[in-house]
């Protein structure tokens, strides 16, 4: 998600790659927080997203009083990160378009969808429809070809894991 979100960055000359990066990287710190201090829950949710085939949202709307985002933006916030972080923990499900940062959000909201469609599929099949009208926007106009350049970045989306696991 880190690199993929850096990617995007470059590619669409919007907001700072290593901000990018870094969003990339926390976006999720909720679902790190929900897995570390309520593993119950957490193990809830996670099967409830592999009986019935849904998102992690829509089984932590059923089954959680706060979803990862809220949690992890509060953190982020608690950290006293920078807002533009906080936004993009909170947003990274719901793009705001509005919001001081949207330009920032965008990054890791669009990031978030095509390493999840990446994920599902490998062919990486986006379902345009669903997204946020500026997302579409951005993907039709500087990002096309997701499959392509999303191709060239595995190198360094592995390299980024190994380090990652291996610092663990
Ligand atoms: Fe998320």
């Amino acid at each position: 998600m880190a690199v993929t979100s850096k990617s995007i960055s470059l590619r669409s000359r919007i907001n700072s790659p290593d901000n990018c990066f870094v969003g990339g990287l926390l976006h999720d710190v909720g679902k790190v927080i929900l897995a570390q201090y309520f593993p119950h829950l957490f193990a809830q949710v996670w099967s409830t997203l592999q009986e019935e085939c849904c998102s992690f949202q829509e089984a932590e709307k059923r089954l959680l009083p706060t979803p990862h985002t809220l949690l992890g933006a509060h953190l982020a916030a608690k950290w006293q990160l920078p807002q533009g972080l906080v936004d993009a923990i909170r947003w990274h499900h719901e793009h705001q378009s509005q919001a001081a940062n949207a330009d920032f959000i965008l990054i890791i909201y669009l990031a978030n969808i095509i390493v999840n469609s990446f994920n599902a599929d490998p062919d990486c099949i986006i379902d345009l429809g669903a997204l946020h009208p500026d997302a579409r926007k951005l993907l039709m106009s500087r990002l096309e070809n997701v499959g392509d350049w999303y191709a060239d970045i595995a190198g360094e989306i592995e390299a980024a894991q190994s380090f990652f696991l291996e610092a663990g």
